[in-house]
């Protein structure tokens, strides 16, 4: 594994976007494997600035998201393919074919979920897989369980992870309570992973999936595993590795 020390969010973000940018440059049809949430919206804020900047073309490219709710519209403004139009898709010459988010509507959640790994698959798989991290150690949606799970699945997400995203809808009773998401073989699958943090609250979980166990308890311990992983955090997310 490599550590990239970064001072704050925004260096973490430049650094993060920069292996993304990379990817793209040196193989212009590269498959990005995306996530959502308040870490990764920095470094697409960078990809967009040097996309504008005539640095890269992303229209070759595919992005795969990691997950998405359950039962939700993709124009709702909490689901994962509004933010991905927002923070990054709408500002980006990707082509709108090569957008792939799980469909929160689908009327078979189990055919979703084998026609999302089939799209994977037909795209040759993940080149550069984009993480952050869930307090409980989640990533994507793989929640703390008995087991890992290996492929896109529907999960029921814990209460922590309930908590956590009640901060973009207005009653805590709005949050869906399933999602789709990538699962761990999905993920691990990947070339190339990417896993961002930032901020001292991040800091007990990235200590305990890096530098202790590997355990299906903490799903981001399965990361030591994978034979090239970068870790990219803030100071206070690293303080206490
Ligand atoms: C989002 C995702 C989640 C988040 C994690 C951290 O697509 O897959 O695993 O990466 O919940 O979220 P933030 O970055 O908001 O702390």
């Amino acid at each position: 594994m490599r550590i990239i020390r970064a001072r704050d969010y925004d260096e973490m973000s430049r650094r993060a976007a920069g292996l993304i940018a990379a990817a793209v440059v040196t193989k212009p049809d590269a498959v990005l494997g995306l996530a959502t949430g308040d870490s990764p919206i920095g470094a697409y804020g960078y990809l967009c600035d040097w996309y504008r900047d005539g640095h890269i073309d992303f229209s070759q490219a595919s992005a795969l998201n990691l997950d998405e709710y359950c039962g939700i519209e993709p124009d709702a403004v909490q689901s994962y393919s509004y933010f991905m139009r927002r923070y990054l898709f709408s500002k980006i010459n990707i082509s709108s074919d090569n957008q792939h988010i799980p469909d929160g509507l689908a009327r078979d959640p189990g055919r979703e979920c084998v026609r999302y790994d089939a799209i994977i698959a037909a795209r040759g798989g993940i080149d550069v897989q984009l993480l952050g991290i869930g307090l409980n150690g989640h990533i994507g949606f793989n929640e703390p369980g008995p087991e890992f799970v290996k492929d896109t699945h529907v999960v029921a997400l814990s209460e922590s992870t309930i908590d956590a995203n009640s901060r973009f809808f207005d009653d805590r009773r709005d949050v869906p309570v399933k999602a789709y998401t990538m699962g761990i073989c999905t993920i691990m699958r990947a070339r190339r992973i990417v896993l961002i943090a930032s901020g001292e609250r991040k800091a007990d979980i990235i200590k305990r999936a890096f530098f202790d166990a590997v355990t299906p308890g903490v799903p981001a311990s399965i990361l030591q595993l994978h034979a090239d992983v970068t870790l990219v955090g803030d100071e206070a997310a690293l303080s206490l590795i």
